[in-house]
């Protein structure tokens, strides 16, 4: 929108395929999905990743307990991963494997890169594994309950002794703090990156980075005992996408990425590692991680064992993709936890979506339809005093329709990755089309003064074509719908478009209502 074009690389994590998908995997591609779909609009060159992390224990445990080949039974669950993505939406470029070739390929070119600049060496792990998490944790963080040992994260873990390559990580301590210094940005919340400047400081160990226990993995190149951990292999994912280790590919323009989406209990994996490795490769590291909270249901923490795993698929069933799009992350400061409650996702479907939303594009339409033979009216040559403070609330930087106002500031608000912010701006314009619209009463004005009523017309169709542009990302479909029946081009939807008002005379077709109300006894 403003500035050039640049290329913008964004990434969701790639989920484990021991399970089928959750609202947690949901989420975190569809903050993703807003931001492409955003960058898009304001006309970069964008790239955006999703996928799936098929190797480690935990799948290879997953698929035995099924009785499957691991490949077999990663080929079925990823296939389910995909079909969300379709489900949600979403408008990811790439959907990688950690089990095809390209990926394998890619981390043994990163791993004789890491040996080759001397940070491997061979050496022996003991030490506690919690598969759960596929994550070494220290003596000081095991808990024990029950003779049971537990990680921090409430994961069982093992006793591992077994020969194994390590990660001189030890060495990257200073010189991790140095780059969390020089990059303010990096890690995002702030809460969070504090959280890991005091976990680096408290000191690193070298990391194991390959097991000889199990077979499922990627083998380590001239040593196929063992295979990769499956971190190393995972968060690799990000640079085989982009051609690694052919660094002269047409792709390979969009590293460093500029946000990698993730979730508050990966982040340690994404700040410390992941740069390290990196650093250590000598690659550029990523602009940013951005770590979201986790949602909990009706105030409980969401667990298989508890039954109240949240299926996205079927909230869509019942209350429709977008308005479910809509709250994830309308209801939430991202970044923050935050409970999914029934009763709130009805009031915003209800409330903001229909009455707010809806009603008026269906008022500003309807009253078109009868009273100006469905066509649009002609831009406003002298606002009123109303008109131009209703303008200036609803975003419009000029009584001329220069929307550059709402724009910027949701564009600002993106950029930082406060989803929730943006549209509770959008909305506060929505509400004040909503005043005008009573306050102005064009419905009455049609019996003494059709010259205003069209005007005010006019103003709301305009009004409306901005908030259906700036929530295009988060309700494609329903945005989609809105921006046709307000007769706005295929070609005029993004946001450069906006400055450019529509002509008079435009057929517009008849309207139709965009959501449903809810009437909902359980609420
Ligand atoms: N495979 C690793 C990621 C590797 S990235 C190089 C992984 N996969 S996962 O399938 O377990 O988790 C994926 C995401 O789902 C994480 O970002 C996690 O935070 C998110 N969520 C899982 N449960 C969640 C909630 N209850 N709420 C919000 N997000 C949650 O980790």
């Amino acid at each position: 929108m403003t500035g050039e074009r640049r290329s913008i690389y964004l990434t969701t994590p790639i989920y484990y395929v021991n399970d089928k998908p959750h609202i947690g995997h949901a989420y975190t591609s569809l903050a993703a999905d807003v931001l492409a779909r955003w960058h898009r609009m304001s006309g970069h060159d964008v790239h955006f990743l999703t996928g799936t992390d098929e190797h480690g224990q935990k799948v290879e445990k997953a698929a035995e307990a099924r009785g499957m080949d691991p490949q077999l039974f990663t080929d079925t669950v990823s296939q389910s991963f995909r079909e969300l993505a379709v489900r949600m939406n979403y408008s990811n470029d790439d959907f990688i494997r950690t089990s095809e070739e390209r990926h394998k390929r890619a981390c043994a070119a990163l791993w004789q890169r890491l040996e080759a600049n001397g940070e491997i060496y061979l050496g022996h792990y003991e030490g506690w594994y919690a598969v759960r998490d596929e994550a070494f944790y220290g003596p000081d963080e095991i808990m024990e309950k029950d003779g049971q040992k537990f990680a921090p994260t409430g994961a069982p873990v093992e006793w591992v002794r077994e020969p194994s390559y390590f990660f001189r990580l030890s060495q990257w301590q200073e010189k991790l703090l140095a780059f969390y210094e020089a990059n303010p940005d990096f890690i995002a919340p702030q809460t969070r990156r504090n959280e890991v400047m005091s976990f680096v400081k408290s000191g690193l160990t070298d990391l194991s980075i390959s097991r000889t226990s199990f077979k499922w993995g990627v083998k380590v190149p001239g040593d196929e005992a063992h295979v990769m951990y499956v971190w190393l292999d995972a968060l690799t994912n990000y640079i085989t996408a982009l051609g690694y280790p052919s660094e002269t590919e047409a792709l390979w323009r969009f590293w460093p990425a500029d946000v990698h989406f993730v979730g508050k209990d990966i982040l340690r994996f994404h700040a410390i590692y992941w740069p390290a490795f990196l650093m250590a490769a000598g690659l550029p590291t990523p602009r940013r991680v951005f770590a979201h909270g986790w949602w909990t249901n009706e105030g409980q923490k969401i667990s298989k064992s508890l039954g109240n795993v949240i299926d996205p698929l079927a909230l869509i069933d019942e209350f429709g993709l977008d308005p479910v799009r809509f709250f994830l992350l309308r209801e939430v400061p991202f970044g923050q936890d935050g409970d999914f409650q029934r009763k709130a996702l009805v009031g915003r479907l209800n409330g903001e979506l229909a009455d707010a939303l809806g009603n008026l594009a269906n008022r500003t339409l309807s009253l078109i339809q009868r009273n100006c033979e469905g066509t649009l009216p002609a831009p406003v040559a002298a606002p009123t005093e109303a008109d131009t403070a209703f303008l200036t609330a609803t975003g419009h930087a000029d009584a001329a329709g220069s929307p550059a106002w709402l724009v910027e500031k949701v564009d600002a608000l993106l950029n930082e990755q406060k989803f929730d912010a943006a549209l509770t701006l959008i909305f506060t314009s929505i509400r004040e089309a909503n005043g005008y619209i009573t306050r102005e009463q064009p419905w009455a004005l049609k019996k003494t003064d059709l010259a205003r009523m069209r005007d005010v017309l006019r103003h709301l169709h305009d009004a409306l074509r901005v908030f259906a542009t700036v929530l295009r990302p988060f309700m494609p479909e329903t945005m989609e719908k809105l921006l046709d029946q307000l007769a706005v081009p295929a070609g005029a939807r993004d946001l450069a478009a906006l400055t450019t008002p529509l002509p008079e005379g435009v057929a517009l077709p008849p309207p139709s209502p965009l959501f449903q109300k809810i009437q909902d006894a359980a609420a």
